[in-house]
């Protein structure tokens, strides 16, 4: 069992724009911090395009996803990056009171926009503190979506036939999972991790 994923956390799409370029991101790291006044924190990896849009702007918006979250919405948002696509071609979005775009689509309760209070250096990552601009709900009720729901019953398990056949890499630091030969260039696409960093599952 991979403890990480039994820590009770959510899962968001975190939405940044700076001058024309924009983009979202998974994130699991969506946290309140105070009720009076409302303020939140969340953790980006550096290396995230989504990261570099939040630093510039001093703002974003989060997305609260829903368990009728669809697996497509996680692989959009969760595992390529804005810097190579445009994550809102093709999909409903609106646009907040802040310029930012959020997805509007199943799977989205509703969001907060927010501006960035101040900033932790955590090495590979950013802690941005933040603070409620606005926030809107775009449902009236539905449960949300927890790390521990979406390992159980979005993301796709593998075919029995296929674990039997194809090797099979896990990331030891945040327990991602390869399937087939793992190139040396080979980055983690949830922790930004190298492949030096993954073991064979045997
Ligand atoms: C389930 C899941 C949880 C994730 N949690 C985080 C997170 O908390 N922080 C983070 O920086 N990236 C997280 N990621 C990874 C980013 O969503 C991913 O690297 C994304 O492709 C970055 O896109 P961007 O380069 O357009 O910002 C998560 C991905 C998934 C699938």
């Amino acid at each position: 069992m991979n403890l990480l994923f039994k820590i009770s956390c959510g899962l968001f799409v975190l939405c940044a724009k700076a001058g024309k370029e924009e983009s979202g991101c998974i994130i699991n790291t969506f946290l309140q911090q105070t009720a009076v006044p409302e303020t939140f924190s969340i953790t980006v990896n550096k290396r995230n395009f989504s990261h570099d849009l939040v630093e510039q702007s001093g703002e974003c918006v989060v997305a609260i996803l829903s368990t009728e979250t669809d697996f497509e919405t996680i692989k959009r948002f969760g595992m390529q990056s804005g810097r190579s696509v445009d994550k809102f071609d093709g999909i409903d979005f609106k646009t907040t009171s802040i310029g930012i775009k959020v997805p509007y689509i199943k799977g989205i309760m509703g969001y907060f926009a927010l501006k960035v209070l101040k900033t932790v250096d955590m090495g590979t990552h950013t802690m941005f503190v933040l603070s409620t601009v606005e926030n809107k709900a775009f449902v009236e009720s539905g449960d949300a979506l927890t790390y521990d729901y979406y390992q159980n019953f979005i993301k796709p398990k593998p075919e029995i036939k296929t674990i039997e056949r194809t090797e099979k890499w896990v990331c030891k630091i945040c327990g991602y999972i390869h399937e087939g030969p793992l190139p040396p260039d080979f980055i983690c696409p949830l922790c930004k991790h190298p492949a030096s960093d993954f073991e064979k599952v045997q």
